[in-house]
């Protein structure tokens, strides 16, 4: 019945809209949250499936609570963070997951790439292009004005991804959208409004350096970045304040830095990869186990600088295929597992449950 529980749901808002905006003296009343998601689920879907990131993750829990209260200053977005690190370690899963718990679907938040951005025509529409100026239209195409705006009930999600390949013009459009909470469009027929919104923004700035570093440090090379140990997260933050004015880096409530992924997590790195193929494979009533032997192959791909999208892209590529053939097969089996024999995957119906 999605059409009455459409309206249930109407109802439901526009009781809370009223609890909401009516003066009370009662506690219990005034402090219902208008927002309906709960940081706990949230917080939940987010330790599952981002794997040693604990202290990025603790901050993400102070920010939901923080929104969930709603009490923050009126004209603003409700949360402004970044994410840094190398790539393939979370930072936009972080965002995925915290759309989907909240929204619902990974679809419905607005996704800027900084790289579409910075092309002229797109950057014209932020930065004032003159009407008429082909392209000074464009950046309302870019911009999913509903996705940022959310509802009554729900925030606004957005990301600006590779926030380093922004010019100068494009950041300073941001700063104001930071600072007032809304962007006019040059053409000036949009508005676009963020004061309902999470602003997330993600830059792998600083990381190359790193990168060099670690591999220098594997090869034995000690002299290299002022010695054997730096401190990461430090040497990151140097970098944005580098390329970054402190104007624009000041309205920013949280920047967060990821860590590389180190072994110690790729067992669990893979159970999560492993659950959300299962979870596909669910709808052809088949699920999939690998032994140690394959486990152990698949960590041999692993290389630090890739982060963890080189594992599931293995798994894509080497093991999908592998259990299509079998689902396809005329056989009833349901549990499949994969070995590595012969310096080959394979697989076969698992006997043994
Ligand atoms: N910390 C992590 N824990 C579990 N899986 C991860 C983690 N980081 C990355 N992944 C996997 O790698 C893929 C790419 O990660 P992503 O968040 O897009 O990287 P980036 O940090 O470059 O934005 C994800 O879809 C997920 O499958
Ligand atoms: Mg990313």
């Amino acid at each position: 019945m999605p059409f009455i529980n459409e309206r249930l749901s109407a109802n439901q808002t526009s009781i809370d809209k009223a609890r909401y905006e009516k003066p009370t003296t009662d506690n219990t009343v005034a402090r219902q949250s208008r927002f309906h998601f709960k940081p706990e689920d949230v917080m939940n879907a987010l330790r599952t499936n981002i794997i040693g990131q604990d202290d990025v993750l603790s901050s993400v829990e102070e920010m939901l609570y923080l929104v969930k209260a709603d009490f923050g200053i009126k004209h603003r977005p409700l949360a402004v963070n970044l994410f840094l690190g190398p790539t393939g370690v979370g930072k936009t899963e972080t965002v995925k997951i915290i759309a989907k718990s909240i929204l619902g679907s990974t679809d419905n938040f607005c996704r800027i790439d900084m790289n579409t951005l910075a092309q002229e025509h797109y950057a014209a529409s932020l930065t004032g292009a003159p009407p008429g100026y082909v392209g000074s239209k464009e950046g309302h195409s870019l911009f999913d004005s509903d996705a940022i705006k959310g509802s009554f009930s729900k925030p606004g999600i957005v990301l600006f991804d590779e926030l380093e390949k922004a010019s100068t013009e494009v950041i300073r459009a941001l700063l104001n959208v930071l600072d007032t909470g809304h962007l006019v469009l040059s053409s000036g027929t949009h508005e676009i409004d963020f004061s309902n919104c999470l602003i997330f923004m993600t830059s792998n700035i600083g990381v190359k350096e790193l990168n060099a570093h670690r591999a220098a440090q594997n090869k034995g090379i000690k002299k290299w970045l002022g010695g054997n140990t730096i401190d990461e997260k430090s040497h990151l933050k140097q970098a944005l304040q580098k390329k970054f004015d402190p104007e624009f880096l000041n309205r920013i409530d949280r920047i967060l830095s990821y860590d590389y992924l180190s072994d110690e997590f790729l067992d669990k790195i893979l159970d999560v990869e492993l659950e959300k193929l299962n979870l596909r494979l669910k709808a052809k009533n088949a699920t999939l186990e690998l032994d140690e032997t394959a486990r152990q192959q698949l960590y041999t791909y692993y290389d630090e600088e890739y982060g963890a999208r080189n594992l599931a892209q293995h798994i894509r590529v080497k093991l999908e295929p592998l259990v299509a053939r079998e689902i396809l097969k005329d056989d009833q089996s349901t549990q499949f597992i994969i070995k590595y024999v012969d310096d080959k995957f394979s697989i076969s119906p698992d006997i043994n449950t």
